[in-house]
């Protein structure tokens, strides 16, 4: 099978997703807090008449950071270059980019943790003062010069906004951090995004698809499209709830939206490792996946859900965990006195 949750960048999907992207803020649905906040940041900018300061978003993959950020692009009617923590390799990379924004300009970089160290340097005196320090010749004779550039705007975006560095971190005026969507809001985001694909679609087939999307719209569009798939085929083209149900079925998606890794995840905790703690790396070595990926991807699902812990010495399942899976629990409250060496004696 392959992957539902993961990102992908198989050209079809890429052009698909581009499709189903909203342009303005009024068609970015959910979000509320950052959106009300927003709004005004946008105002007052536009008041100004000024470049708007710089933004740091985060969160789990395919909650629409990359999306928000062409938003604030549209809504200031600038330019937005988009670029990328691993793909500026050089200090000289960043800096034809730098020279190359105009005024009010957004540069987008994506995966904005990854950025080396030495390409971070240049970028912290050209978010905080708008300049570009340029090394002339070498050795004795080397001087620096400033050049000054036009005042843009970073948006930067990561899943992972603890390995950013703090003097990076603080050079973003304003940081969101975006959340799992609810239900009601993923429903409108289905029913929105069949509609630019031209499927008819029933309230129950667009509820029972927005209920197994983990709260992530790129998941609902993938799960969408694969149900589509499935009512052109099987059925008369329309997505009614039994036809959506036959078809989450087939996909192997079950009803919180934990595809077969998650299942992996949550069974090498209980099953191999007697519910945990467990380490990360442990984990992933047991189920053949990458640390990052599980981190990333997986993980955030799972602790939202309430199905892992995270502890000092690992991972753990919890309750809910076993009850979904439908594994009997138990406590186990030696655990405590042997292996926890903090000496907490609150005792539980
Ligand atoms: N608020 C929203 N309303 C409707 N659709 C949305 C919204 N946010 C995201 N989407 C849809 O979800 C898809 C994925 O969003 P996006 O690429 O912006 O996520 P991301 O947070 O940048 O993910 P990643 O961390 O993997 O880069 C978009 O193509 C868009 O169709
Ligand atoms: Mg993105």
């Amino acid at each position: 099978m392959d992957r539902l949750i993961t990102p992908d960048s198989q050209p079809e999907e890429v052009i698909i997703e581009n499709n189903l992207r909203p342009q303005r803020l009024q068609d970015y649905d959910g979000q509320e807090r950052i959106k009300r906040n927003l709004q005004i940041l946008l105002e007052a900018a536009k008041a100004r008449g000024e470049p708007l300061d710089h933004i740091l978003l985060y969160g789990p993959p395919g909650l629409g950071k990359t999306t928000l950020a062409n938003v604030v692009a549209n809504e200031m009617e600038v330019n937005i270059k988009t670029t990328s923590g691993p793909a500026i390799e050089r200090p000289g990379d960043l800096a034809a980019i730098l020279t190359n924004l105009r005024r009010g300009d957004i540069l987008f970089v994506d995966e904005i943790h990854r950025l080396s160290r030495t390409v971070e340097e240049i970028l912290y005196p050209a978010m905080e003062d708008f300049v570009l320090d340029v090394m002339l010749g070498q050795g004795p004779s080397a001087r620096s010069i400033r050049l000054p550039l036009p005042r843009f705007t970073v948006v930067g975006a990561t899943t992972r906004v603890a390995m950013l560095s703090w003097p990076l971190r603080d050079r973003f005026g304003v940081v969101y951090r975006l959340d799992y969507y609810d239900l009601e809001t993923m429903e409108r985001i289905v029913r929105r995004a069949s509609s630019i694909l031209q499927t008819p679609i029933e309230p129950a087939g667009a509820l029972e698809v927005a209920r197994r999307a983990r709260g992530t719209p790129r998941v609902a569009n993938r799960l969408l499209r694969r149900v589509r798939d499935f009512a052109q085929v099987r059925a008369d083209g329309v997505i009614t709830g039994t036809v959506a149900l036959e078809a989450l079925a087939l996909l192997e998606v079950d009803p919180l939206g934990l595809d077969e890794i998650d299942r992996k995840v949550l069974l090498t905790i209980i099953q191999k490792f007697d519910g945990g703690p467990v380490g990360l790396d442990t984990i992933a070595a047991a189920i053949s996946e990458e640390a990052d990926t599980i981190m990333d991807v997986y993980e955030p699902y799972l602790l939202q859900l309430g199905f892992l812990d995270r502890t000092p010495r690992g991972r753990m399942a919890t309750r809910h965990a076993y009850e979904h899976l439908h594994l009997i629990y138990r406590e186990r409250p030696e655990q405590t006195s042997l292996f926890d060496v903090s000496s907490d004696d609150s005792g539980s």
